[in-house]
């Protein structure tokens, strides 16, 4: 994983083939992803590598167990 610090905020960026950072992911999940497919779906991508599922099924996993912190992003 790759962290980025841009004005302050940091990024972490989950799949480096598509450029897509944790606020992404989260917001895919926020709006109804399910699986790592849906995620890459919503985030109109395609899963290259693959080296990026796992800690996007954690984070589906996460946010599964405490769904009252979701908060949607753009
Ligand atoms: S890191 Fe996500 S598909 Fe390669």
């Amino acid at each position: 994983m790759l962290y980025l610090r841009l004005r302050s905020v940091f990024w972490m960026i989950v799949c480096v083939c598509n450029r897509l950072n944790d606020t992404k992911i989260r917001g895919a999940i926020a709006h109804g992803a399910n699986c790592s497919d849906d995620v890459y779906a919503y985030c109109n991508v395609r899963k290259n590598c693959g080296r990026c599922q796992e800690t996007i099924e954690k984070m589906l996993d996460g946010a599964a167990a405490r769904p009252h912190l979701l908060v949607a992003a753009e």
